[in-house]
């Protein structure tokens, strides 16, 4: 059975102390969440290793919200997937579409991103999903199967395993307009049909796909109730450990 994962993606918020209190917040609700349900924390780079620290031992993983696409040496201001994973995270975002946005970030880039990721050891969460003009020209499912294809088909069978994917309409990030639980399940299955007609059924049928865009405890429950739909990637409602616990409950 593909794991079920409730990821909060806390982008440019919270200083160190916000970000630690925020933490112990949501590890000390966190017993309210069945254990089934993987519980991922994805702070800014700078506070990645304090809050390794505090979810040591706790059923809580971390992730970084991006990585370099190189290993090592003279790149000013990146941070690789090396040193994501020594400071003890396990995950790691790849491809969010604010990424592709400001940073224009492609899908080739986020390929070589995903190997980077993969040759670490960590778990990459690859971002998806279409803008508002695409939705309304009725062009989404082609969008995403380009970004699908480009970033992921010339994975091998065993790196697509360990992949993890979210599908996040852009028009529906930080704008408190959900897609409908009738949407994502629509774009999550065709998600799935893309990998296993590349892959195979088995692989398909244990990647999990994650919801994000405007997910809150009000919608949440509708949402993951879909059964192509496995956990959500989560934005402002992280910033709140009671929001982000109400969401986790919501399987
Ligand atoms: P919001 O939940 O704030 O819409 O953000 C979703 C998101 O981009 C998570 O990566």
């Amino acid at each position: 059975m593909r794991k079920r994962i409730v990821a909060g993606n806390w982008k440019m918020n919270t200083s160190q102390s916000e970000g630690i209190e925020l933490v112990k917040s949501v590890i000390e609700k966190s017993i309210a969440v069945p254990k089934a349900i993987e519980l991922v924390i994805i702070p800014p780079f700078t506070h990645l290793n304090e809050i390794v620290k505090y979810a040591k031992g706790t059923s809580l993983n971390v992730g970084a919200q991006n990585c370099a696409e190189w290993s090592k040496g003279a790149y000013t201001g990146e941070v690789s997937a090396s040193m994501i994973k020594s400071v003890g995270a396990t995950y790691v975002i790849i491809g969010h579409s604010e990424r592709r946005e400001y940073f224009k970030e492609d899908n080739r880039l986020l390929f070589r991103k995903i190997k980077e990721a993969l040759s670490n050891d960590l778990i990459p969460i690859y971002c998806c999903g279409e803008k508002l003009d695409e939705r309304e020209s009725g062009k989404y499912f082609d969008v995403v199967e380009q970004q699908i294809s480009e970033s992921l088909f010339e994975l091998s069978h065993e790196q697509m395993q360990k992949i993890v994917i979210a599908y996040e309409p852009v028009w529906a990030i930080g704008t408190g307009k959900n897609a409908t639980s009738q949407q994502a399940q629509d774009m999550h299955a065709f998600i799935r049909a893309t990998i296993a007609k590349k892959f195979s059924k088995e692989i398909a049928d244990n990647v999990s796909i994650l919801y994000g865009g405007s997910c809150k405890p009000s919608n949440a429950e509708e949402i993951f109730a879909r059964p192509d739909v496995d956990g959500g990637l989560i934005g402002g409602a992280s910033l709140v450990a009671d929001d982000f616990i109400a969401i986790a409950q919501s399987f």
